[in-house]
């Protein structure tokens, strides 16, 4: 199995892959040709196949674990695959050695510590009881779908384990934003984190190729998860009103602005504070990932549509031969610069 990781400009190679979606589209001379996205664990390549294409067509759906021949390009500074065959993955290939599970990508990080030290988090920063439960009992309720969904199908997380990847990530973001910021209500921050895009495990649907549900394109994560907190909610005797308000508001506005599919514009610290880590995580996610898959000489990656420009893939900093200046012990992590 050769991985979409690996694969390199000029190389002809023949794996196996997953497709996650296919299209027909137009050349240039107003003929028809399929585009497909190939994915395995280590990540995703968009996939031409120029001709004959209804022969091909037939041959793949989304969804289906394929085995293909094809050639690397660099097409715009991202590689891309020019396809020559394609056919769906038969039981001679698994007697061979094929395994389904190279397909699927995943998260870099083991789910079950992900799992628990979301639970450890959770256990040691909620106050109010009332929150705590309410928190346990939507885990425990979806488990399943929250240790393997991803977050997205594209932009950020978008990979099993990448839902529970990104709320755990979130939370610590937002104890680290409690603690430098007192006047914080941490539960709220807490639940906020954990709850923020609950909604998506009904806006996605088959974490293995994942997609968007009907219910998701009609009502959308926001709206599913504000659902999913109140019926969550009801289930606690007297769980207070004003908090749950402010729990709404949390998911409500968590994407921040009208245009970003946000119903409000979040309106209270804690919201602001949810607003920025969960963009900010997302937007690092896809700056690491795009770091990782790049696969060009030029100092830059591709143009990525999501960020609006090109990364600088340049060094670290490390290398650079000026002394490291010791950090204080405690208090606020300045980066303390020579000379100042
Ligand atoms: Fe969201
Ligand atoms: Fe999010």
């Amino acid at each position: 199995m050769r991985y979409i990781r690996d694969l390199k400009e000029n190389e002809i190679v023949v794996s196996f892959s997953s497709v996650r979606s296919k299209q027909v589209k137009s050349k240039r001379n107003g003929e028809p040709y399929l585009e497909l996205v190939l994915a395995d664990r280590t990540g995703q390549i968009v996939a031409k196949i120029w001709d004959d294409i209804d022969v091909w067509r037939e041959q793949v759906q989304e969804g289906d674990s394929i085995k293909y021949k094809g050639r690397v390009q660099l097409y715009n500074g991202s590689r891309q695959l020019v396809v020559e065959r394609v056919r769906k993955v038969a039981p001679a290939d698994q007697a061979e050695g094929f395994d389904e599970s190279e397909l699927i990508p995943s998260s870099d990080f083991d789910i079950d510590e992900m799992w628990d030290k979301l639970h450890a988090l959770i256990a040691s920063h909620c106050r109010r009881p009332c929150i705590l439960q309410l928190l346990r009992s939507v885990l425990h309720n979806n488990r399943d779908k929250v240790r393997s969904f991803p977050a997205g199908t594209e932009i950020h997380h978008n990979y099993r384990g990448g839902f529970l990847e990104h709320v755990l990530s979130v939370l610590e973001s937002a104890l680290f934003f409690a603690a430098k910021y007192p006047a914080l209500d941490p539960d709220l921050l807490v639940a906020g984190a954990v709850l923020h895009d609950i909604g998506k495990l009904e806006e996605l649907g088959n974490p293995k190729n994942p997609a968007y549900t009907t219910k998701g394109i009609l009502i959308g994560h926001v709206v599913l998860g504000r659902d999913i907190l109140l019926d969550e909610a009801r289930k606690i005797p007297d769980f207070p009103s004003d908090l749950l308000m402010l729990l709404e508001h949390l998911i409500l506005s968590h994407q921040g602005q009208l245009e970003w599919g946000s119903p409000k514009e979040p309106k209270t610290p804690e919201a602001l504070v949810l607003h920025y880590i969960d963009d900010l995580d997302a937007k690092m996610n896809r700056v690491f990932r795009l770091l990782r898959d790049d696969q060009n000489d030029s100092e830059f990656t591709a143009f990525d549509r999501f960020l609006g420009r090109a990364v600088f893939k340049g060094t670290p900093t490390n290398e650079s031969s000026e002394p490291a200046v010791p950090l204080p012990e405690s208090g606020w992590p300045l980066r303390l610069v020579a000379g100042e």
